[in-house]
């Protein structure tokens, strides 16, 4: 299991065990983080799971395809540690994962 923390926009931290191979998002839902709304159920078709990378986990959860690139151009104040959370999948390296929920989605 991975330990993975989402920082909810009002600050709550949900602390929370992943499977590997699942991803970020689908961890949030089963958690019932706040924010986090995955309308297409992790195509990378809506970009509702937008989320904040922690500055400190950049280099190691990477850059986004090109395809999660495109689709974040729908999301609501991208920054450059934006990710789909759909798109990130748990690893061991992920270990202690910190990502921030945006104020809205879309
Ligand atoms: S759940 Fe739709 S893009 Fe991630």
């Amino acid at each position: 299991m991975t330990k993975l923390s989402y920082i909810a926009f009002d600050g709550t931290r949900f602390d929370v065990e992943a499977e590997n191979g699942s991803t970020v998002m689908e961890n949030a839902i089963r958690n019932a983080v706040p924010g986090i709304e995955a309308e297409c159920g992790g195509a990378c078709a809506c970009a509702t799971c937008h989320v904040y990378v922690d500055e400190a986990w950049t280099d190691i959860v990477g850059e986004p395809e090109a395809m999660e690139e495109d689709m974040l151009d729908f999301a609501f104040d991208v920054r450059p540690n934006s990710r789909l959370s759909c798109q990130i999948k748990v690893r061991d390296e992920l270990d202690g994962l910190v990502v921030q929920v945006p104020e809205r989605q879309g």
